[in-house]
């Protein structure tokens, strides 16, 4: 076995020195664990190290696994296709990706016509909206969110209101408004000062007519910061009456993750013009797609926009068989259910631990954030690296996410099941207790 050409060295120490010697600085630089670990194999909510310790993995590998790790029926689903054709090109017909897109299309709001472009990621599918966006409006300026993250290439780097995820080279043309994060926006909790804000932003930093305004339903890296009631329906309003659209990104928090529906921004009734959709869609395997009313994405046709692996019916194979899933299996109302026992205990534990200044999210997409006055709620990065290390030795998974690194972001496969909530909150009492 040693000889044959693809043998893997599964050492800590071999993969350790490949990296460093072979990686570049920056695929290297994101590392969350003093000590990092090595998966093997994963099924469910659960993946096992090369010494077959167990995890719950309530980072779901960055949102990716939705129906699970190694789903049985997706993985099966996308052998069956990548035995008989692994790649079709996207100018060619093949009708699993024309499923998909009728599939897709199935759960957006009744009474539009919707159509879908394949891509290959979160990013490529929000460059598409912002090209869609402007074309379709004659438009430039866009709006977006402070504490949003929308992916790493040059456009949607540009859109992003984390400086640690911005470098140079980035479009222009984008003003940011201030996020209505109800524990610490700048304006307090409230809707309205968040919505008179994105009219002084418009009068004051465009051109008054805008493309389009980007809006993560509930913000992942952010910190997990739900948009309040009327936000998303009112920002809607206020971006089209400057000539722009409405650009909901659904990466993270789509595909019944919310518990209460399947897309984050039928929370507020708004209905989009472009949705980005990426991650859960595949449950690991690459796939992005932008769904847009049909009229916003005619003018596109005047010009070329092909992605090569768009349309690979091996991703799109996964992805029908994941809405199946998420459907046979009655994933978003154990999302709805499982999430919300989970937030109780996280609520138990906030009334026990004064490090933890707030517990916030729906369905299973939960944070808490770390503070050390919570008066002055002051964001503790060191707390939460802290904690987030104690949690490994309790077979826990997280993510240290905001713009501050003080948020514990919990966004696992949606099959977390009742039993995990216990694990979780006892994992999590006992990494507070240890500090
Ligand atoms: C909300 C959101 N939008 C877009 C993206 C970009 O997706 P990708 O990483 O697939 O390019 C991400 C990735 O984390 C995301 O969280």
């Amino acid at each position: 076995m040693k000889d044959h050409p693809l043998h893997t060295d599964w050492s800590f120490d071999g993969t350790a020195a490949r990296r460093d010697q072979y990686y570049s600085a920056s695929l290297k630089k994101f590392i969350p664990f003093r000590d990092p670990i090595v998966f093997k194999r994963g099924r469910g909510q659960y993946l096992w190290d090369t010494e077959e310790h167990r995890f719950t993995d309530l980072l779901g590998m960055n949102v990716c696994i939705s129906v699970g790790h190694s789903h049985p029926r997706v993985v099966e689903a996308a052998m069956e296709q990548a035995r008989e054709l692994t790649h079709c090109t996207t100018m060619f017909y093949h009708p699993t990706p024309a499923h998909l897109a009728e599939e897709l299309a199935a759960t957006m709001p009744a009474g539009e016509e919707w159509v879908v472009h394949l891509t290959n990621s979160g990013a490529e599918a929000i460059d598409l909206a912002m090209t869609m966006a402007r074309t379709y409006t004659g438009n430039l300026d866009l709006l977006a969110l402070r504490t949003s993250y929308h992916g790493p290439t040059a456009a949607a780097q540009s859109i992003t209101g984390i400086s640690s995820w911005r470098h140079p080279g980035m479009p222009g043309n984008v003003a940011f408004v201030a996020e209505p994060n109800q524990y610490r926006g700048i304006f307090g909790p409230g809707t309205q000062p968040y919505l008179d804000e994105i009219d002084r932003v418009i009068a004051s930093a465009t051109s008054g007519q805008v493309a389009g305004m980007f809006v993560e339903s509930v913000q992942g890296y952010g910190g997990i910061i739900e948009m309040p009631p009327g936000y998303m329906s009112g920002a809607a309003e206020r971006v089209r009456a400057a000539g722009g659209l409405y650009i909901a990104d659904e990466v993270q928090s789509g595909f019944g993750r919310t518990g209460a529906h399947f897309w984050g921004f039928e929370a507020d009734g708004v209905v989009p013009d472009i949705v980005v959709m990426a991650k859960g869609l595949g449950n690991g395997f690459p796939i992005g797609a932008v769904v847009a009313r049909k009229a916003v994405a005619e003018p596109m046709a005047e010009r070329f926009m092909f992605h090569t692996y768009g349309a690979n019916p091996t991703s799109c194979a996964a992805a029908r068989a994941v809405l199946a899933v998420l459907r046979d299996e009655g994933l978003q109302e154990n999302a709805a259910r499982v999430g919300s026992a989970l937030l109780e205990r996280l609520e138990e534990l906030k009334s026990r631990h004064r490090a933890i200044g707030d517990v916030r999210g729906k369905g299973l997409m939960l944070a808490t954030e770390m503070v050390s006055d919570r008066d002055a709620k002051t964001p503790d990065k060191d707390t939460t690296a802290a904690v987030f290390e104690a949690c490994r030795d309790a077979g826990l998974i997280l993510s240290k996410s905001g713009p501050f690194q003080s948020t514990l972001r919990m966004v696992p496969p949606l099959c977390l099941s009742m039993e995990d909530v216990d694990q979780v909150a006892e994992g999590l009492d006992a990494a507070f207790c240890s500090l």
